[in-house]
C-alpha cells in the first residue's frame, strides 16, 4: 500500500477548514494524507490551539519578523523541509507567496477559496458576489500557481444567494460546505499523478 503522503498545513487564524482536515485524516485509516504539521504565520491564530489538541505539531512562523517576504518564505520551506513535508495545503492562510516558492512546491500545494473561480479572486468575496446580483456563490479548491487564485480548479462547492443575504450570512452558510469539500478534494489533488511530474 502507498505509504500516506506527509501533508502540512498551513492557516493564519480560526483553522476550522484546517480541523475538518485533519479530523477526516486521523479517523479514515485509509485517507491519503497525514496531517503532519501546522504553521500559522499569526502567532495568535486560535487554529494552532486546535492543532495541539489534536496532537498535530504546530508552530509560528510570524511574518513580521522578518524583513522580507522572501526571508519569510525560506523560513517556511525550511520548516516543512525538517519535517519531511511533501504536500502543503493552504486553509485560511492570508498571505500571497511569491513565484519563488510556489515554484519550489509546484504541483504539490493547493488552496480553498471562497467564490466559484474564476470569479471574484481576490479578498471580499462574499460582498462582491451580493452586488454583483449573484444567484449562487461557493467555493473552489484549486492548485497553487504564480499567480493569485488562478492555479487549476480541482473542485467546487456551490449554494443558492438567498434574499435578504448579507456577506457574514452568506459566509456563515458557505463555511460548511467548504469544510465538506475540502477533504475530498485534498484526495482528488494526491490521486493526481502530476505530483510525481
Ligand atoms: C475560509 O472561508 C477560506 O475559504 C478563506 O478563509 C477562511 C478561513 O477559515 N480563505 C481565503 O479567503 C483565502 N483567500 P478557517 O480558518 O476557519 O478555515
Amino acid at each position: 500500500m502507498r505509504a500516506k503522503t506527509r501533508t502540512a498545513i498551513l492557516i493564519s487564524g480560526r483553522g476550522s477548514n484546517m480541523v475538518a482536515i485533519a479530523k477526516t485524516a486521523q479517523a479514515q485509516t485509509d485517507y491519503p494524507a497525514n496531517i503532519a504539521l501546522v504553521i500559522s504565520n499569526r502567532p495568535e491564530a486560535a487554529g494552532l490551539y486546535k492543532a495541539d489538541a489534536m496532537r498535530i505539531p504546530a508552530l509560528a512562523i510570524d511574518h513580521k519578523d522578518f524583513e522580507t517576504r522572501e526571508d519569510f518564505e525560506n523560513e517556511l520551506h525550511a520548516a516543512l523541509l525538517a519535517h519531511e513535508i511533501e504536500f502543503v495545503v493552504c486553509a485560511g492562510f492570508m498571505r500571497v507567496l511569491t513565484a519563488g516558492f510556489v515554484e519550489k512546491w509546484q504541483n504539490r500545494i493547493i488552496n480553498i477559496h471562497p467564490s466559484l473561480l474564476p470569479k471574484y479572486k481576490g479578498l471580499n468575496t462574499h460582498a462582491r458576489a451580493i452586488a454583483a446580483k449573484d444567484k449562487e456563490h461557493g467555493c473552489t479548491v484549486h492548485w497553487v500557481s504564480e499567480g493569485v487564485d488562478e492555479g487549476g480548479i480541482i473542485e467546487q462547492a456551490r449554494l443558492n444567494i438567498l434574499p435578504g443575504d448579507t456577506a457574514d450570512s452568506l459566509a456563515e452558510r458557505l463555511l460548511p460546505l467548504e469544510q465538506a469539500l475540502y477533504p475530498k478534494a485534498l484526495i482528488k489533488a494526491l490521486n493526481t499523478n502530476i505530483i510525481d511530474s
